[in-house]
């Protein structure tokens, strides 16, 4: 059986009081996505690189940066040398993945391409040896508590395909909880993003394990 990951998404989270927000869901979690944003390629600005590297440093477990900035391939090392796990560039971001990728992973981390919902996984078959995992977005980047677009589960069927016997990781951000994550682990997630779903629920490590429960289902 496919081995399944989720990555909660503090976005959500209380931002005055993250240390304590990450420490109740840090057991149940396998990382925490940090959802890095500067008002530029998205309309929303979360985490400097400051305040991220102090996320990082204080973080419990292994953290899974998105990088939703527009100045991408200049940023990304430096979070992968702040001693993130993983991190996401995304392929509308980025003018060269291969560059990029290479770096992250001198580095020590896993690089992740992140795919937004008008962006077709084809164009990037040939960066496939370049990336250790795909992010295929279910919502327009930039806001958590957004409705899941089903019509990605096709492309997250492409991607699982592409991606064969390669250990590359399948990720699905946006709109993931209890109604919606059989759609895209059926589709081939095996690492799942959660915000909202999470950060809303009155006992959130329950909400971890029991989307995980579903994922494994
Ligand atoms: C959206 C972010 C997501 C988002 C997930 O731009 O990349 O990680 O915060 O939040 P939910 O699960 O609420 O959609
Ligand atoms: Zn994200």
């Amino acid at each position: 059986m496919r081995e399944i990951r989720i990555t909660p998404s503090i976005l959500n989270a209380d931002f005055s009081k993250l240390d304590s927000e990450i420490a109740r869901i840090a057991d149940a979690s396998d990382l925490i996505h940090l959802d890095v944003m500067d008002n530029v390629f998205v309309p929303n600005f979360t985490f400097d690189f400051d305040r991220s590297a102090a996320i990082i440093a204080n973080c419990p477990i292994p953290v899974d940066a998105h990088l939703m900035v527009a100045n991408v391939d200049a940023i990304a090392p430096d979070y992968a040398r702040a001693g993130c796990s993983s991190v996401t560039i995304h392929a509308e971001a980025t003018s060269n993945i291969a560059v990029t990728s290479r770096e992250i992973r001198r580095a020590g981390a896993r690089c992740g391409l992140g795919i937004k919902p008008g962006t077709a996984i084809e164009d990037y078959a040939e960066y496939i040896d370049d990336v250790d995992m795909f992010l295929i977005m279910t919502v327009e980047p930039g806001f958590g508590g957004q409705k899941f677009m089903y019509d990605m589960m096709d492309k997250l069927r492409k991607t699982r395909t592409m991606i064969g016997d390669r250990p590359i990781w399948l990720q699905v951000d946006g709109g993931v909880s209890l109604e919606t994550i059989s759609a895209a682990a059926e589709a081939g997630a095996d690492t799942f993003v959660a915000g909202s779903a999470v950060f809303n629920a009155d006992d959130p490590a329950a909400m971890i394990d029991s989307l995980r429960a579903l994922a494994n289902s």
